[in-house]
Protein backbone atom coordinates (compact mmCIF):
# COMPACT_ATOMS: atom_id res chain seq x y z
CA UNK A 1 0.00 0.00 0.00
CA UNK A 2 1.44 3.74 -0.89
CA UNK A 3 2.58 5.48 2.14
CA UNK A 4 0.57 8.83 2.68
CA UNK A 5 2.76 12.18 2.64
CA UNK A 6 2.24 15.64 3.56
CA UNK A 7 1.03 17.52 0.78
CA UNK A 8 3.24 20.61 0.89
CA UNK A 9 5.63 22.87 3.07
CA UNK A 10 2.72 24.61 5.09
CA UNK A 11 1.32 21.20 5.88
CA UNK A 12 4.00 19.90 7.60
CA UNK A 13 4.84 23.06 9.70
CA UNK A 14 0.68 23.63 10.73
CA UNK A 15 1.02 19.27 11.51
CA UNK A 16 4.32 19.84 13.71
CA UNK A 17 3.14 23.16 14.69
CA UNK A 18 -0.07 22.00 16.30
CA UNK A 19 2.03 18.86 17.78
CA UNK A 20 4.03 20.94 19.88
CA UNK A 21 1.09 23.82 20.68
CA UNK A 22 -0.86 22.61 22.99
CA UNK A 23 -1.76 22.65 26.83
CA UNK A 24 2.30 22.82 27.15
CA UNK A 25 1.64 25.88 26.29
CA UNK A 26 -1.64 27.08 27.03
CA UNK A 27 -1.43 25.23 30.91
CA UNK A 28 2.13 24.15 32.15
CA UNK A 29 4.39 26.79 30.14
CA UNK A 30 2.44 29.99 32.11
CA UNK A 31 2.51 28.33 35.34
CA UNK A 32 5.79 27.23 35.20
CA UNK A 33 6.35 30.75 34.33
CA UNK A 34 4.52 31.99 37.02
CA UNK A 35 6.22 29.47 39.94
CA UNK A 36 9.47 29.91 38.84
CA UNK A 37 10.34 33.73 38.62
CA UNK A 38 8.83 34.79 35.25
CA UNK A 39 11.92 35.90 32.94
CA UNK A 40 14.55 34.18 34.44
CA UNK A 41 12.75 30.99 33.18
CA UNK A 42 11.93 32.25 30.19
CA UNK A 43 15.91 32.89 29.32
CA UNK A 44 16.89 29.39 30.34
CA UNK A 45 13.97 28.28 28.10
CA UNK A 46 15.31 29.86 25.33
CA UNK A 47 18.35 28.54 25.48
CA UNK A 48 16.98 25.00 26.11
CA UNK A 49 14.55 24.78 22.69
CA UNK A 50 16.92 26.47 20.63
CA UNK A 51 20.12 25.04 21.70
CA UNK A 52 19.38 22.06 23.28
CA UNK A 53 15.78 20.64 21.73
CA UNK A 54 15.83 21.80 18.16
CA UNK A 55 19.24 19.44 17.21
CA UNK A 56 17.13 16.49 19.00
CA UNK A 57 13.80 17.44 17.08
CA UNK A 58 16.40 17.12 13.67
CA UNK A 59 17.20 13.97 14.99
CA UNK A 60 13.79 12.90 15.18
CA UNK A 61 12.89 14.13 12.26
CA UNK A 62 16.09 12.88 10.19
CA UNK A 63 15.13 8.96 11.84
CA UNK A 64 11.60 9.05 10.54
CA UNK A 65 12.37 10.74 7.04
CA UNK A 66 15.23 7.93 6.51
CA UNK A 67 13.23 5.63 7.24
CA UNK A 68 9.82 6.48 5.95
CA UNK A 69 8.61 3.96 8.48
CA UNK A 70 6.68 4.44 11.67
CA UNK A 71 8.99 4.32 15.06
CA UNK A 72 9.09 1.15 15.60
CA UNK A 73 9.60 0.17 11.85
CA UNK A 74 12.30 2.54 11.97
CA UNK A 75 14.66 1.80 14.10
CA UNK A 76 14.22 -2.06 12.49
CA UNK A 77 14.97 -0.76 9.24
CA UNK A 78 17.83 1.39 10.52
CA UNK A 79 19.51 -0.74 12.34
CA UNK A 80 18.13 -4.22 11.53
CA UNK A 81 18.76 -6.74 14.24
CA UNK A 82 19.73 -4.60 17.13
CA UNK A 83 18.62 -3.90 20.90
CA UNK A 84 17.38 -0.33 19.14
CA UNK A 85 14.11 -1.40 18.74
CA UNK A 86 13.06 -1.41 22.18
CA UNK A 87 13.55 2.30 21.67
CA UNK A 88 11.15 1.38 19.01
CA UNK A 89 8.62 -0.69 21.09
CA UNK A 90 9.04 2.31 23.70
CA UNK A 91 8.72 4.97 21.04
CA UNK A 92 5.13 3.15 20.12
CA UNK A 93 3.85 2.53 24.14
CA UNK A 94 5.18 5.87 25.36
CA UNK A 95 2.91 8.47 22.86
CA UNK A 96 -0.27 5.71 24.11
CA UNK A 97 0.28 6.31 27.84
CA UNK A 98 0.87 10.49 27.18
CA UNK A 99 -2.59 10.59 25.24
CA UNK A 100 -4.54 9.06 27.07
CA UNK A 101 -4.42 11.63 30.44
CA UNK A 102 -3.72 14.34 27.69
CA UNK A 103 -7.13 13.48 26.72
CA UNK A 104 -8.13 13.70 30.13
CA UNK A 105 -6.96 17.55 31.06
CA UNK A 106 -9.19 17.49 26.98
CA UNK A 107 -12.05 16.73 29.04
CA UNK A 108 -11.67 19.15 31.50
CA UNK A 109 -11.16 22.28 28.71
CA UNK A 110 -14.24 20.94 26.80
CA UNK A 111 -16.51 21.04 30.07
CA UNK A 112 -15.05 24.30 30.92
CA UNK A 113 -15.79 25.71 27.32
CA UNK A 114 -19.40 24.11 27.39
CA UNK A 115 -19.33 25.79 30.96
CA UNK A 116 -18.30 29.35 29.76
CA UNK A 117 -20.76 28.61 26.67
CA UNK A 118 -23.14 28.76 29.46
CA UNK A 119 -21.93 31.59 31.19
CA UNK A 120 -21.72 29.54 34.66
CA UNK A 121 -18.71 31.30 35.40
CA UNK A 122 -21.33 34.37 36.71
CA UNK A 123 -20.30 37.71 37.14
CA UNK A 124 -18.82 38.49 40.62
CA UNK A 125 -18.57 35.11 41.47
CA UNK A 126 -15.49 34.26 44.00
CA UNK A 127 -12.27 32.38 43.89
CA UNK A 128 -13.33 29.54 46.27
CA UNK A 129 -16.58 28.93 45.11
CA UNK A 130 -15.03 28.75 41.42
CA UNK A 131 -12.10 26.29 42.99
CA UNK A 132 -14.83 24.20 44.75
CA UNK A 133 -16.55 24.45 41.11
CA UNK A 134 -13.62 22.83 39.64
CA UNK A 135 -13.24 20.16 42.67
CA UNK A 136 -16.76 18.74 42.30
CA UNK A 137 -16.13 18.02 38.63
CA UNK A 138 -12.72 16.40 38.96
CA UNK A 139 -13.42 14.29 41.57
CA UNK A 140 -16.95 13.34 40.46
CA UNK A 141 -17.32 9.88 38.19
CA UNK A 142 -19.36 10.83 34.94
CA UNK A 143 -18.45 13.93 34.35
CA UNK A 144 -15.44 14.51 33.43
CA UNK A 145 -15.50 10.66 31.73
CA UNK A 146 -17.74 11.92 29.55
CA UNK A 147 -15.42 14.69 28.79
CA UNK A 148 -12.52 12.20 28.00
CA UNK A 149 -14.52 9.88 25.57
CA UNK A 150 -15.22 13.00 23.34
CA UNK A 151 -11.97 14.49 23.04
CA UNK A 152 -10.58 11.10 22.67
CA UNK A 153 -13.56 10.32 20.07
CA UNK A 154 -12.92 14.12 18.01
CA UNK A 155 -8.72 12.92 17.94
CA UNK A 156 -9.95 9.58 16.66
CA UNK A 157 -12.32 10.76 13.80
CA UNK A 158 -9.40 13.21 12.68
CA UNK A 159 -7.09 10.27 12.64
CA UNK A 160 -9.28 7.62 10.29
CA UNK A 161 -9.46 10.76 7.87
CA UNK A 162 -5.84 10.01 7.32
CA UNK A 163 -2.61 11.95 6.94
CA UNK A 164 -3.68 14.27 4.15
CA UNK A 165 -7.59 15.03 4.24
CA UNK A 166 -7.33 14.57 8.51
CA UNK A 167 -4.49 15.61 10.16
CA UNK A 168 -3.53 18.38 7.65
CA UNK A 169 -6.64 19.59 6.65
CA UNK A 170 -7.50 19.84 10.25
CA UNK A 171 -4.32 22.01 11.11
CA UNK A 172 -4.60 24.30 8.14
CA UNK A 173 -7.55 25.62 9.71
CA UNK A 174 -7.18 25.26 13.13
CA UNK A 175 -3.71 26.62 14.14
CA UNK A 176 -4.25 29.85 11.71
CA UNK A 177 -7.45 30.11 14.31
CA UNK A 178 -5.83 29.20 17.66
CA UNK A 179 -3.14 32.15 16.80
CA UNK A 180 -6.00 34.73 16.50
CA UNK A 181 -8.17 33.28 19.40
CA UNK A 182 -5.11 33.64 21.52
CA UNK A 183 -3.80 37.35 20.31
CA UNK A 184 -7.78 38.43 21.34
CA UNK A 185 -7.23 36.84 24.47
CA UNK A 186 -3.36 38.37 24.85
CA UNK A 187 -4.47 41.98 23.71
CA UNK A 188 -7.54 41.54 26.39
CA UNK A 189 -5.31 40.95 29.11
CA UNK A 190 -2.53 43.41 28.76
CA UNK A 191 -5.18 46.17 28.49
CA UNK A 192 -6.58 45.45 31.91
CA UNK A 193 -5.69 48.53 34.49
CA UNK A 194 -2.71 46.76 36.77
CA UNK A 195 -1.54 45.01 33.68
CA UNK A 196 1.62 46.16 33.23
CA UNK A 197 3.25 44.68 36.61
CA UNK A 198 2.36 41.03 34.95
CA UNK A 199 4.46 42.48 31.96
CA UNK A 200 7.15 43.57 34.00
CA UNK A 201 6.99 39.94 35.44
CA UNK A 202 7.71 38.20 32.12
CA UNK A 203 9.88 40.04 30.54
CA UNK A 204 12.54 41.95 33.27
CA UNK A 205 15.14 39.06 34.52
CA UNK A 206 16.07 38.28 37.51
CA UNK A 207 19.01 36.14 37.31
CA UNK A 208 19.61 35.51 40.91
CA UNK A 209 16.36 33.31 40.41
CA UNK A 210 17.67 30.91 38.36
CA UNK A 211 19.07 27.22 40.00
CA UNK A 212 19.32 23.60 38.98
CA UNK A 213 15.80 23.20 39.53
CA UNK A 214 14.40 26.29 36.79
CA UNK A 215 16.99 24.29 34.17
CA UNK A 216 15.97 20.78 35.29
CA UNK A 217 11.84 21.91 34.89
CA UNK A 218 12.53 24.48 31.68
CA UNK A 219 14.53 21.39 29.56
CA UNK A 220 11.56 19.29 30.72
CA UNK A 221 8.91 21.99 29.40
CA UNK A 222 11.23 22.47 26.39
CA UNK A 223 10.72 18.56 26.16
CA UNK A 224 6.91 17.96 26.42
CA UNK A 225 6.94 21.36 23.95
CA UNK A 226 8.23 20.52 21.28
CA UNK A 227 6.89 17.14 21.61
CA UNK A 228 10.36 15.19 22.00
CA UNK A 229 11.55 11.49 22.57
CA UNK A 230 8.11 10.13 22.07
CA UNK A 231 7.62 8.86 18.42
CA UNK A 232 6.12 11.61 17.37
CA UNK A 233 7.76 14.08 15.73
CA UNK A 234 9.76 10.47 14.51
CA UNK A 235 6.52 9.35 12.15
CA UNK A 236 5.88 13.51 11.28
CA UNK A 237 8.84 12.98 9.77
CA UNK A 238 8.10 9.91 8.44
CA UNK A 239 5.17 11.34 6.28
CA UNK A 240 7.79 14.35 5.03
CA UNK A 241 8.84 14.51 1.08
CA UNK A 242 12.20 14.09 0.11
CA UNK A 243 12.53 17.51 -1.21
CA UNK A 244 11.61 19.08 1.40
CA UNK A 245 13.78 20.90 4.10
CA UNK A 246 13.40 19.68 7.57
CA UNK A 247 15.61 21.74 9.49
CA UNK A 248 13.74 24.46 7.98
CA UNK A 249 10.38 23.26 9.04
CA UNK A 250 11.67 21.91 12.12
CA UNK A 251 12.99 25.69 12.70
CA UNK A 252 9.80 27.26 12.40
CA UNK A 253 8.00 24.14 14.44
CA UNK A 254 10.13 25.60 17.65
CA UNK A 255 10.10 29.42 16.39
CA UNK A 256 6.29 28.98 16.48
CA UNK A 257 6.03 27.04 19.26
CA UNK A 258 8.04 28.81 21.66
CA UNK A 259 6.23 32.55 20.17
CA UNK A 260 2.85 31.03 20.75
CA UNK A 261 4.04 30.41 24.70
CA UNK A 262 5.00 33.37 25.23
CA UNK A 263 1.42 35.27 23.66
CA UNK A 264 -0.17 32.54 25.85
CA UNK A 265 1.61 34.02 29.14
CA UNK A 266 0.70 37.61 27.47
CA UNK A 267 -2.95 36.48 27.24
CA UNK A 268 -2.77 34.88 30.96
CA UNK A 269 -0.39 36.45 33.51
CA UNK A 270 -1.11 40.21 33.08
CA UNK A 271 -4.58 39.41 34.06
CA UNK A 272 -3.67 37.32 36.96
CA UNK A 273 -1.68 40.41 38.51
CA UNK A 274 -4.04 42.63 37.50
CA UNK A 275 -6.17 40.83 40.02
CA UNK A 276 -3.74 41.09 42.59
CA UNK A 277 -3.65 37.11 42.40
CA UNK A 278 -0.62 34.75 42.88
CA UNK A 279 1.10 34.05 39.79
CA UNK A 280 2.95 30.56 41.57
CA UNK A 281 -0.80 29.38 41.37
CA UNK A 282 0.51 25.75 39.84
CA UNK A 283 -1.66 23.82 37.73
CA UNK A 284 -4.85 24.82 39.07
CA UNK A 285 -4.09 28.37 37.29
CA UNK A 286 -5.97 27.52 34.32
CA UNK A 287 -8.98 25.90 35.72
CA UNK A 288 -9.97 27.84 38.98
CA UNK A 289 -7.53 31.09 38.54
CA UNK A 290 -8.95 32.07 35.00
CA UNK A 291 -12.32 31.45 35.59
CA UNK A 292 -12.21 34.14 38.31
CA UNK A 293 -10.84 36.49 36.27
CA UNK A 294 -13.27 35.74 33.81
CA UNK A 295 -16.11 36.38 35.82
CA UNK A 296 -14.82 39.18 37.28
CA UNK A 297 -13.28 41.54 33.91
CA UNK A 298 -15.18 43.54 31.50
CA UNK A 299 -16.27 41.05 28.60
CA UNK A 300 -15.05 38.23 30.69
CA UNK A 301 -17.92 36.02 29.28
CA UNK A 302 -16.71 36.17 25.97
CA UNK A 303 -13.54 36.02 26.54
CA UNK A 304 -14.09 32.74 28.67
CA UNK A 305 -15.31 31.29 25.56
CA UNK A 306 -12.22 32.23 23.43
CA UNK A 307 -9.86 31.12 25.84
CA UNK A 308 -11.39 27.63 26.23
CA UNK A 309 -11.73 27.33 22.66
CA UNK A 310 -8.64 27.34 21.91
CA UNK A 311 -7.42 25.34 24.95
CA UNK A 312 -9.69 22.59 22.62
CA UNK A 313 -7.94 23.02 19.67
CA UNK A 314 -4.30 23.24 20.97
CA UNK A 315 -5.20 20.09 22.74
CA UNK A 316 -6.67 18.04 19.95
CA UNK A 317 -3.88 19.41 17.08
CA UNK A 318 -1.44 17.53 20.01
CA UNK A 319 -3.67 14.44 20.50
CA UNK A 320 -3.81 13.74 17.32
CA UNK A 321 0.11 13.76 16.80
CA UNK A 322 -0.08 11.50 19.74
CA UNK A 323 -2.39 8.64 18.63
CA UNK A 324 -0.83 8.33 14.78
CA UNK A 325 2.11 6.82 16.62
CA UNK A 326 0.10 4.14 17.68
CA UNK A 327 -2.12 3.60 14.10
CA UNK A 328 1.25 4.11 12.11
CA UNK A 329 2.75 1.23 13.93
CA UNK A 330 -0.66 -0.80 13.72
CA UNK A 331 -1.16 -0.23 9.76
CA UNK A 332 2.34 -0.95 8.77
CA UNK A 333 3.50 -3.50 11.52
CA UNK A 334 0.35 -5.44 12.18
CA UNK A 335 -1.40 -5.05 8.92
CA UNK A 336 -4.65 -3.72 10.34
CA UNK A 337 -6.81 -1.48 8.33
CA UNK A 338 -6.33 1.96 9.22
CA UNK A 339 -9.99 2.50 10.65
CA UNK A 340 -9.63 -0.94 12.94
CA UNK A 341 -6.09 0.63 14.00
CA UNK A 342 -7.78 3.84 15.41
CA UNK A 343 -10.31 1.31 17.46
CA UNK A 344 -7.81 -0.32 19.05
CA UNK A 345 -5.81 2.53 20.18
CA UNK A 346 -9.31 4.10 21.41
CA UNK A 347 -9.72 1.32 23.44
CA UNK A 348 -6.45 1.54 25.18
CA UNK A 349 -6.38 5.00 25.30
CA UNK A 350 -9.82 5.14 26.80
CA UNK A 351 -9.45 2.84 29.14
CA UNK A 352 -5.68 4.11 30.63
CA UNK A 353 -7.57 7.72 30.68
CA UNK A 354 -10.69 6.52 32.55
CA UNK A 355 -8.26 5.07 35.31
CA UNK A 356 -6.17 8.37 35.24
CA UNK A 357 -9.40 10.30 35.50
CA UNK A 358 -11.18 8.41 38.44
CA UNK A 359 -8.07 8.88 40.08
CA UNK A 360 -9.01 12.37 40.45
CA UNK A 361 -12.21 10.78 42.41
CA UNK A 362 -13.40 7.05 43.68
CA UNK A 363 -9.88 6.25 42.65
CA UNK A 364 -7.84 8.97 44.53
CA UNK A 365 -6.88 5.90 47.15
CA UNK A 366 -4.55 3.90 44.79
CA UNK A 367 -1.44 4.78 44.58
CA UNK A 368 1.46 3.54 42.54
CA UNK A 369 5.18 4.69 43.88
CA UNK A 370 2.98 6.78 46.18
CA UNK A 371 1.67 8.99 43.54
CA UNK A 372 -2.32 9.04 42.36
CA UNK A 373 -2.84 6.91 38.76
CA UNK A 374 -2.83 10.42 36.68
CA UNK A 375 0.34 11.76 38.80
CA UNK A 376 1.80 8.12 38.02
CA UNK A 377 1.95 8.37 34.84
CA UNK A 378 2.71 12.25 33.84
CA UNK A 379 5.21 12.11 35.98
CA UNK A 380 6.35 8.61 34.25
CA UNK A 381 6.05 10.18 30.66
CA UNK A 382 7.11 13.56 30.90
CA UNK A 383 10.17 13.20 33.88
CA UNK A 384 11.86 9.72 32.69
CA UNK A 385 10.46 8.76 29.15
CA UNK A 386 10.51 11.52 27.15
CA UNK A 387 13.61 12.37 27.94
CA UNK A 388 15.38 9.14 27.80
CA UNK A 389 13.77 8.46 24.68
CA UNK A 390 15.24 11.90 23.51
CA UNK A 391 18.21 11.23 24.65
CA UNK A 392 18.44 8.01 23.22
CA UNK A 393 17.40 9.50 20.05
CA UNK A 394 20.27 11.98 19.94
CA UNK A 395 22.90 9.25 20.60
CA UNK A 396 21.36 7.19 17.67
CA UNK A 397 21.81 10.00 14.74
CA UNK A 398 25.00 11.06 16.39
CA UNK A 399 26.72 7.49 17.04
CA UNK A 400 24.50 5.14 15.57
CA UNK A 401 23.48 6.06 11.97
CA UNK A 402 26.55 6.93 9.54
CA UNK A 403 27.59 10.53 9.09
CA UNK A 404 27.21 10.24 5.51
CA UNK A 405 23.13 9.17 5.66
CA UNK A 406 22.65 12.18 8.09
CA UNK A 407 24.79 14.65 5.76
CA UNK A 408 21.96 13.22 3.14
CA UNK A 409 19.08 13.96 5.62
CA UNK A 410 20.08 17.23 7.05
CA UNK A 411 21.21 18.83 3.21
CA UNK A 412 18.52 16.58 0.52
CA UNK A 413 22.21 15.02 -0.70
CA UNK A 414 24.27 18.21 -0.72
CA UNK A 415 21.31 20.27 -2.31
CA UNK A 416 20.98 23.14 0.64
CA UNK A 417 23.91 25.38 0.75
CA UNK A 418 22.88 27.15 4.10
CA UNK A 419 21.92 23.73 5.60
CA UNK A 420 25.26 22.59 4.31
CA UNK A 421 26.72 25.20 6.24
CA UNK A 422 25.37 24.40 9.92
CA UNK A 423 25.58 20.81 9.09
CA UNK A 424 29.18 20.69 11.11
CA UNK A 425 27.74 22.78 14.39
CA UNK A 426 24.60 20.82 14.19
CA UNK A 427 26.53 17.66 14.04
CA UNK A 428 28.51 18.72 16.61
CA UNK A 429 25.38 19.09 18.83
CA UNK A 430 24.32 16.20 18.29
CA UNK A 431 27.22 14.21 18.86
CA UNK A 432 28.06 15.71 22.08
CA UNK A 433 26.50 18.44 23.72
CA UNK A 434 23.18 17.26 23.51
CA UNK A 435 23.66 14.16 24.89
CA UNK A 436 25.59 14.87 27.70
CA UNK A 437 23.33 17.93 28.51
CA UNK A 438 20.59 16.50 28.23
CA UNK A 439 21.68 13.57 30.91
CA UNK A 440 23.27 15.77 33.08
CA UNK A 441 20.16 17.92 34.37
CA UNK A 442 17.75 14.59 33.67
CA UNK A 443 20.13 13.53 36.47
CA UNK A 444 20.27 16.62 38.45
CA UNK A 445 16.54 16.57 37.88
CA UNK A 446 16.23 13.57 39.52
CA UNK A 447 17.51 15.00 42.78
CA UNK A 448 14.28 17.66 42.97
N1 LIG B 1 3.67 19.37 22.82
C1 LIG B 1 2.40 19.14 23.43
C2 LIG B 1 2.05 20.32 24.32
O1 LIG B 1 2.88 21.23 24.49
O2 LIG B 1 0.97 20.32 24.87
C3 LIG B 1 2.34 17.86 24.22
C4 LIG B 1 2.84 16.68 23.49
C5 LIG B 1 2.30 16.33 22.27
C6 LIG B 1 3.88 15.96 24.02
C7 LIG B 1 2.83 15.28 21.56
C8 LIG B 1 4.39 14.89 23.34
C9 LIG B 1 3.87 14.58 22.12
F1 LIG B 1 4.37 13.58 21.48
Amino acid sequence: MERENFGNRFGVLVAMAGSAIGLGNLWRFPYLVGSYGGAAFIFVYIFCVFLLCLPILFSEVIIGRRSHANAYGAFKKLAPGTKWKWLGVASVITPIIVVSYYSVIGGWSLEYFFKSCMFEFTEGATQAELGSMFDKFITSVWPPLVGHTIFLLLTGLVIIAGVKSGIEKFGKIMMPMLFVLIIVMAVRSITLPGAMDGLVYLFKPDFSKIDGEVCSAALGQAFFSLSLGVGTMLTYGSYIKKDENIAASSSYTAVSDFIFALIASCAILPAVFAFGLNPQEGPGLVFQTLPFIFSNMPMGGFIAIIFFLALIVAAITSSISLYEVGVAYLVEERHVSRKKASVIVFAVAWLIGALCSLSFGPLSDIKIFGQTIFNFFDKLSANFLMTIGGFLMVVFVGWKMSKSDVFDEFTNSGTLSANKRIFKFVYFMIRYVCPIAVLMIFLSGLLF
